[in-house]
């Protein structure tokens, strides 16, 4: 190893299943003395590293976890000590998951680094259930937004957003999806336009519930969740009657 092999990878870990992993974050895991893990990456994914290594959990939750300053230090210090590093985030490190921030701070402070790609959950939670978020002839374009602002950040424009077409793919939105929702009918798309909110893909927890937009307020849905919107939502490929009545309508 010389001095410009990166000691330090962000690491995506993919949607939830271990098996989904790329053959490089799964060696990378299985070499780290230290794994910095965000909450949402699972048990299963943690037990390719090795059992000596060390695991940090600095994910956050609703009213606690490590703020992300202090985060971006530490890589910063567990590089700088020499220790072979994998920061692993949920799905790709450069979706929604401040990997860029961190990728930015090691490149400040002159640190090595590599970036491993991961399969975002945009795209593996509506595939786990059958909802390709292209369909030739329904959807020609997906757009994945945030549903989640801080206080002080540019809000989404829903309603630009719903004269898109295609479909809209939301990530943290189940807190939000009644805003939403009411958002994007007022920009434009009707009430009955289908929504699938994907729990947990690809873990044992994963669970679907499929509604209307005009029904996503008053539809219970458990955090996290992966918000699919438009008619492929409506969709589940792996039973060609749902494709065929889905394509007449
Ligand atoms: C902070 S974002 C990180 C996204 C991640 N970087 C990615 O590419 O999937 C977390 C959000 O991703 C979505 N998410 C992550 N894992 C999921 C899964 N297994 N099933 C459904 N949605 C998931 C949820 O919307 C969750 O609130």
């Amino acid at each position: 190893m010389n001095a410009s092999t990166p000691r330090i990878a962000l690491v995506g870990a993919g949607p939830g299943d271990p098996d989904l992993l790329t053959v490089r974050a799964a060696r990378l895991l299985a070499a780290a003395d230290v794994v910095v893990h965000d909450a949402l990456v699972g048990s299963g994914v943690l037990a390719l590293a090795r059992h000596d290594a060390e695991l940090i959990d600095v994910g956050k939750r609703p009213g606690q976890g490590v703020a992300q300053d202090l985060i971006n230090l530490l890589l910063v210090r567990l590089a700088a000590e020499g220790r072979q590093v994998v920061r692993l985030k949920g799905g790709d490190p450069f979706v929604f998951g401040r990997g860029g921030e961190e990728a930015l701070q090691l490149a400040e402070a002159g640190v090595v680094f590599e970036i491993v790609p991961g399969i975002s959950s945009a795209v593996a939670a509506p595939a786990a259930v059958g909802i390709p978020v292209t369909f030739r002839g329904m959807s020609a374009a997906f757009t994945v937004v945030t549903g989640h602002r801080q206080h002080g950040e540019q809000p989404i424009d829903w309603h630009a957003l719903a004269l898109v077409g295609g479909t809209i793919v939301v990530l943290m939105g189940v807190a939000q999806r009644g805003a939403i929702a009411r958002a994007l009918m007022a920009g434009g798309l009707v009430g009955s336009t289908p929504v699938a909110a994907i729990h947990r893909a690809t873990t044992d927890l994963e669970a679907v519930v499929r509604c209307r937009l005009d029904q996503l307020a008053d539809t219970d849905v458990a955090s996290p969740a992966t918000l699919v919107i438009g008619a492929v939502a409506a969709l589940d490929v792996r039973r060609t009657q749902a494709v065929e009545e889905a394509s007449e309508g």
